[in-house]
């Protein structure tokens, strides 16, 4: 027999479904039967075919309550969110509007129907002095983007809602759509012969994104609340994760140039010794993330496809 639960439909919303894991959530969702999807981003049309889509300023507290009034979703899933991170600390007004209210207003419509809402947060929200962290550490933001990400983990909790904010970092895995991601970005540089500098001192673990995916699925299916790390399962800097790439696909690890930080000059300071404990995730979730090679490989076919 099934319950009544499993025989209905679950109604999930996906917010920035335009964005690199917004796409892949899409991908997940799109073709489950026991799935009732919508789709929204603040751009005018969807990046993907055959989904619902609706056009949402999650800043615009009207329209978000419109859209999650009518819609009366189970599940929020929030991937939206002002992720230029040297760009935060020039545009403080807009990148506190989509990150904090933008996630306010959707933490109180989903509070209001009582649905779950699921937010991606980042291990910017501390310092980079003794990482990799775990849940229960203090955060410490050290730029104006970590401070966003704080506030709006801060104003979820603050609101009652039921939810799970899950905290990652150095997202990979292409989507078909839009900016590169950072595997996508050395082959290309490479592969155009282009010579690439790249930082030895940021340390973290990096994320395939279809573990998120995977990890937000478990999280509903379990039906788990509460704060959730999901990261890779190998802590490198960013310079070593370009020469694994290399390595992969076979490029040449000659126009690689290790680089620190400082030299950057970057607007935005970056945490550098980060990184994610996923200790929780494993054994709350049966969370594994998948190998470097194993998700190069992945990436690999899907390039070809695109
Ligand atoms: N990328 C990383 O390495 C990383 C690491 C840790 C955590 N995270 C977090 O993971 C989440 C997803 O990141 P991502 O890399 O997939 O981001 P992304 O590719 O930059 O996509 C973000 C999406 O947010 C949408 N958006 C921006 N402002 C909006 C607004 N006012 N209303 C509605 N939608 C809006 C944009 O939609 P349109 O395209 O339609 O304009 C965009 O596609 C973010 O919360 C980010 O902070 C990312």
């Amino acid at each position: 027999m099934f319950s009544t639960e499993e025989l209905i439909k679950k109604r999930i919303l996906i917010v920035g479904s335009n964005g690199m894991l917004g796409q892949r959530l899409v991908n997940f969702y799109k073709n489950n039967p026991r799935v009732e999807l919508l789709t929204v981003s603040a751009a005018d049309k969807p990046l993907q075919d055959n989904t619902v889509y609706k056009k949402l300023d999650i800043t615009n507290k009207n329209n978000v309550r419109e859209i999650i009034l009518n819609f009366f979703p189970d599940v929020v899933i929030n991937a939206a969110a002002f992720t230029n991170v040297d760009a935060c600390e020039t545009e403080k007004e807009i990148s506190w509007k989509i990150n904090v209210e933008g996630t306010g207003n959707l933490a109180l419509y989903s509070w209001t129907i009582d649905a779950l809402l699921i937010h991606i947060s980042s291990d910017y929200i501390f310092d980079g002095k003794a990482g990799p962290y775990t849940e229960e550490d203090k955060p410490c933001p050290i730029n104006y983007y970590g401070r966003t990400k704080l506030a709006a983990e801060n104003s979820i909790k603050a609101s009652g809602v039921r939810f799970c904010i899950i905290r990652s970092n150095v997202l990979y895995g292409p989507a078909k759509y839009g900016r590169a991601d950072y595997v996508k970005w050395v082959i290309e540089s490479i592969k155009s012969k282009k010579e690439i500098s790249i930082v030895t001192d940021q340390i973290n673990n990096p994320t395939f994104i279809d573990d998120i995916v995977y990890a937000i699925n478990k999280l509903i299916e379990f039906k788990k609340e509460g704060i959730y790390n999901i990261a890779g399962n190998e802590l490198l800097s960013r310079f070593d994760f370009a020469l694994r790439i290399a390595d992969f696909f076979n490029l040449d690890k000659s126009l690689i140039k290790p680089i620190k930080t400082r030299e950057l000059n970057q607007a935005a300071p970056r945490p550098l010794q980060s990184g994610l404990i996923t200790l929780k995730a494993q054994s709350e979730i049966g969370f594994k993330a998948t190998p470097l090679e194993n998700s190069f490989e992945i990436i690999k076919k899907e390039l070809n496809e695109y």
